[in-house]
């Protein structure tokens, strides 16, 4: 999720990358840098933090002459936020230096190979790896595009990379697979961005380039070309209409929608590097600093975060056979909890600042038990004060109202119950491998059911925006569901939403249900289907209105049945989960709702 700006016109370039950093900081970030050629040749100015403590050491700088460069805001992936690790980084013989957004899978193999050959390297990041890589190829080719074409084609895994030859300095090159890299085509200027608001006060005219293709660009041209050979690419300009605000959405009208449709992206990244394409086996190395497979889990977390948990809790009972028990941070860090020494504590935080969890990590291991964090933020504090962090990779967050970093927590968990339970025998082989398999397939078919879902959210929201109260049902994986889908639609619509336990209604909640008092349920095709139907049919029986969120050919006659595709088993909660969100944000902008800063609430819950 960095900020990627590259340059070549007839500006100063260094305040052109900072002012296209800037543009593109609500992505969030830990620390920047700006490359460019000086007189005494190439030069790197990087900071930790935000973009006010470089520019604090650019202005100590004469940076005006130089009218190329390539500029980066860092959100820390593999390796700590710090100066070292921010980029550009340069090559072994000082030469290139290159800005990356994304994930190398392979680069500890090309670094051992480059190591072998006598490269030294001043970072742990994967990014200083495939620089060198391509500086090593230069030196044999002697042409920066046959020796991009020949790295790249050694590269797994997701990237956009531009670099900057001081031997060439009016020129940037650039190629992107899996993260995202566009054009801005000027008059006597070109830019490359990770995103459209890095240069839209200078151009609109754009050109979005697509996975494996390579960008050579200097002041007054531009070519494309296919990295795998070579070919030259014809590409269409399009003008864009959007203003800024709406380019720091993707065009979308809340960061809320844009994150929503991000998920199958952050599916894919979480998976990225822990899921072998070779092998149908999870790594996760992060947890060899654990004593192996543990004996019981006890999971802290609040808000959506504690509903990723409950969800967890059946997959890790159900594959691994680990008792888990899950708990909401402020009342577990109060209620003097007896522990086991031998139990795991998973605290769950997207933000890695929550209060109440950061104390339940305290506690915890003020009684001598190993903390995993599981959280989105590189650094933060829950992945300081824990003993493993296992990063869900969903890329920063804006929206108050958490979307695709509940998918990343699930997808995370899922992972952990795969491979515990793989481990440690308990997993049935065949589950293990459908599920791989259908994680794999997961991305694309929920990039193509997405706008599907929006359609229909965005009609049942017009139906239901006038209720006063909504009551949200499911059993088994789809209970956590149902207390989501409530969250959702309380904290950015205002209707109250109660999420219970369907086999709960007898015990009162069903008492509640006239015309005026509808339900949401959660219903697809599984064990507990039949149980979930017959709930259904006794809030029918009461006039009670029901959206379904069902399968196709089951046999549900409901008002508002809401058919959703089938996916290998848990992997089902990928579907729903979307369809909830998307629910409560139609409803929410259809009153007109401020919906990524809905009232009285904050992003990250920093105090009790
Ligand atoms: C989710 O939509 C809410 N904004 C809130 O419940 C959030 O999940 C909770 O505050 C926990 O935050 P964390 O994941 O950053 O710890």
């Amino acid at each position: 999720m960095c900020g990627i700006i590259g340059y070549c016109g007839h500006r100063p370039a260094v305040p052109v990358l900072v002012e296209g950093l800037r543009r593109l900081e609500y992505r969030g970030y830990d620390s920047a840098g700006v490359g460019f050629l000086h007189t005494d040749g190439l030069r790197v100015i990087k900071a930790k933090g935000k973009l006010c403590e470089l520019e604090k050491t650019l202005a100590r700088e004469n940076v005006l002459n130089a009218t190329s460069g390539i500029g980066h805001t860092r959100w820390a992936t593999h390796g700590e936020p710090n100066e070292a690790n921010a980029h550009p980084h340069v090559d072994h013989t000082g030469r290139l230096a290159m800005i990356h957004n994304g994930i190398i899978e392979n680069y500890q193999e090309i670094k051992q190979e480059l190591q072998a050959k006598g490269v030294t390297f001043q970072s742990d990041t994967d990014t200083e790896v495939l620089l060198n890589l391509i500086s090593h190829c230069l030196a044999e080719d002697g042409d920066m595009l046959q020796a991009m074409s020949r790295a790249l084609g050694r590269v797994e895994g997701a990237y956009a990379i531009a670099v900057f030859d001081a031997e060439n300095p009016g020129v940037v090159h650039a190629a992107r697979v899996a993260s995202p890299l566009v054009l801005g085509a000027g008059t006597g200027e070109n830019f490359l961005a990770s995103d459209i608001p890095a240069f839209l006060p200078y151009t609109r005219d754009v050109v979005f380039l697509e996975d494996g293709e390579l960008v050579r660009m200097d002041a007054s041209s531009w070519e494309v070309f296919r990295v795998e050979d070579l070919r030259p690419v014809e590409k269409m300009v399009d003008t864009i209409t959007w203003d800024v605000q709406a380019a720091q959405k993707g065009g979308h009208k809340h960061f809320m929608i844009k994150e929503i449709f991000e998920q199958p992206k952050v599916i894919q990244d979480c998976l990225c590097g822990r899921l072998g394409t070779d092998l149908d086996e999870v790594r996760l190395p992060e947890l060899d600093d654990l004593p192996g497979t543990p004996k019981r889990i006890h999971v802290v977390a609040c808000g959506t975060s504690y509903h990723a948990g409950l969800w967890g809790m059946y997959l890790l009972e159900q594959w691994a056979r680990i008792p888990v028990q899950v708990e909401i941070a402020s009342e577990f860090r109060y209620r003097n909890p007896i522990l086991d020494p031998d139990t795991l504590v998973i605290a769950i935080s997207q933000s890695g600042e929550t209060a109440d969890t950061l104390a339940g990590i305290k506690l915890a291991r003020s009684q001598g038990l190993k903390v995993l964090g599981l959280c989105n933020v590189v650094g933060s504090s829950v992945a300081r004060e824990s003993d493993a962090v296992l990063y869900t990779q969903a890329g920063p967050e804006i929206s108050v109202a958490s979307t695709k970093a509940m998918c990343s927590q699930l997808t995370a968990l899922l992972l952990l119950a795969l491979y515990w339970g793989h481990g440690n025998g308990n997993l049935d082989e065949k589950i293990h491998r459908d599920v791989v398999h259908g994680l794999r397939n997961l991305p694309d078919l929920l990039e193509s059911t997405l706008p599907a879902l929006r359609d229909k959210a965005h009609e049942l929201a017009r139906t239901f925006s006038d209720v006063n109260s909504f009551l949200y049902l499911g059993r088994g994986l789809h209970y956590p569901l149902a207390l989501e889908g409530a969250l959702k639609l309380k904290e950015i619509s205002y209707i109250h939403a109660e999420g219970y336990a369907a086999g709960e209604m007898k015990h009162g909640p069903i008492a509640l249900i006239d015309p005026k008092f509808p339900t949401f349920a959660i219903a697809p095709d599984d064990e507990l289907f039949p149980k979930v139907k017959s709930n259904l049919v006794e809030v029918q029986a009461r006039s009670g209105q029901i959206v379904a969120l069902t399968n196709v050919g089951l046999d549900l006659d409901v008002p508002h049945r809401w058919d959703v595709p089938r996916a290998t088993g848990p992997l089902s909660t990928f579907l729903a989960l979307p369809a909830l969100q998307l629910f409560a944000y139609e409803v929410a902008d259809y009153l007109g709702k401020d919906v990524d800063q809905p009232r009285n609430l904050a992003k990250s819950v920093t105090v009790e």
